[in-house]
Parts: structure tokens; C-alpha cells; sequence
């Protein structure tokens, strides 16, 4: 199984994601088997490592994270078995991707799996700390739902 998670600049919220899920499915021992990655719909951070901001707030979670800024390509759509946007702009992005639907099945909002409900995660770029860490917490839940639902197929 393998995870694609898409923002706009992939350098705050999906590449969050993408640790998130490493660290958790690692916890639950599930790493060997599920794979994650992530990427932007912009070439705005190609090879950028994540925000700084994001860093640090990962780190204050207890997160590691590690990625270099990617954009999203024809071939991840074949790649990928489930790709999750964090928000609608993200998703109507990916669907004017050449053939994206015929891979629509696999493309949802990421907070389809928010226990709490919502539809976009909110683009913190121009926030603060207090913005990243709402991001971190819809993150978490959303991807512990995510991974109960991985274990249950
Ligand atoms: P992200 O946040 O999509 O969560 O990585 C953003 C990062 C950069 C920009 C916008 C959003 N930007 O305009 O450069």
C-alpha cells in the first residue's frame, strides 16, 4: 500500500503527513508493508527542505521529518494506491492531471478520515505557531482513522 500525500507547496503540510504516517505506521509495526510520500501541486519548493516552522513544530511532537520539496507528475497517479489532498484546491489540481479520472477512486480530501469531520487541513503558511499546531492535531487524528482504516482491509 502505498500513501501519496499532496498540498500546494509541499513544504508544511505534506510532508508532515507523510512523517505522521511513517512514525505511526512504525509504531504499529506496519512500516514494512505501507509506504508514504508526498508532494505539491506547485513547483514553487522543488528540492526545498520542509518549512522551518514545520520542523520545529514536528520536532516539538515528537516528529522527525525528512523530505525534499517534489511536484506531483503523471506517473504518481499509477504509482500511488491512495492519494490524499489536504485541501479542495489541492484535489481539483490533481484532477486535471492528464488521465486523473481514470485514478479517481484514489484520490480523496485527506479529512474524509477526520473523526471530527472538515473538509480542507488549513494552509498555515502565512500563521503562526498556533496555526501549525492546529495543522499538526488535524494531521494525527486524521491519519490514526486513516491507519485503523489500512489495518481493517
Ligand atoms: P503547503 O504550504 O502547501 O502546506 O506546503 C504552502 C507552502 C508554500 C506556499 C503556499 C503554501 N507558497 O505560496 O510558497
Amino acid at each position: 500500500m502505498k500513501v501519496l500525500f499532496v498540498c500546494l507547496g509541499n513544504i508544511c503540510r505534506s510532508p508532515l503527513a507523510e512523517a505522521i504516517f511513517i512514525h505511526k505506521a512504525r509504531i504499529n509495526r506496519s512500516a514494512d508493508t505501507w509506504e508514504a510520500d508526498s508532494c505539491g501541486t506547485s513547483n514553487y519548493h522543488i528540492g526545498s527542505t520542509p518549512d522551518p516552522r514545520t520542523i520545529k513544530n514536528a520536532k516539538r511532537n515528537g516528529i522527525e521529518i525528512k523530505h525534499l520539496g517534489r511536484q506531483i507528475g503523471v506517473g504518481d497517479l499509477e504509482d500511488f494506491d491512495l492519494i490524499l489532498a489536504m485541501d479542495k484546491s489541492n484535489y481539483h489540481t490533481i484532477m486535471k492531471i492528464e488521465n486523473a479520472t481514470r485514478h479517481k477512486h484514489k484520490i480523496h480530501l485527506l479529512r474524509k478520515y477526520d473523526p471530527q469531520g472538515g473538509e480542507d487541513v488549513p494552509d498555515p503558511y502565512y500563521g503562526g505557531e498556533p496555526e501549525f499546531q492546529e495543522v499538526f492535531d488535524i494531521l494525527s487524528r486524521s491519519i490514526d482513522s486513516l491507519l485503523e482504516s489500512l489495518r481493517e482491509k
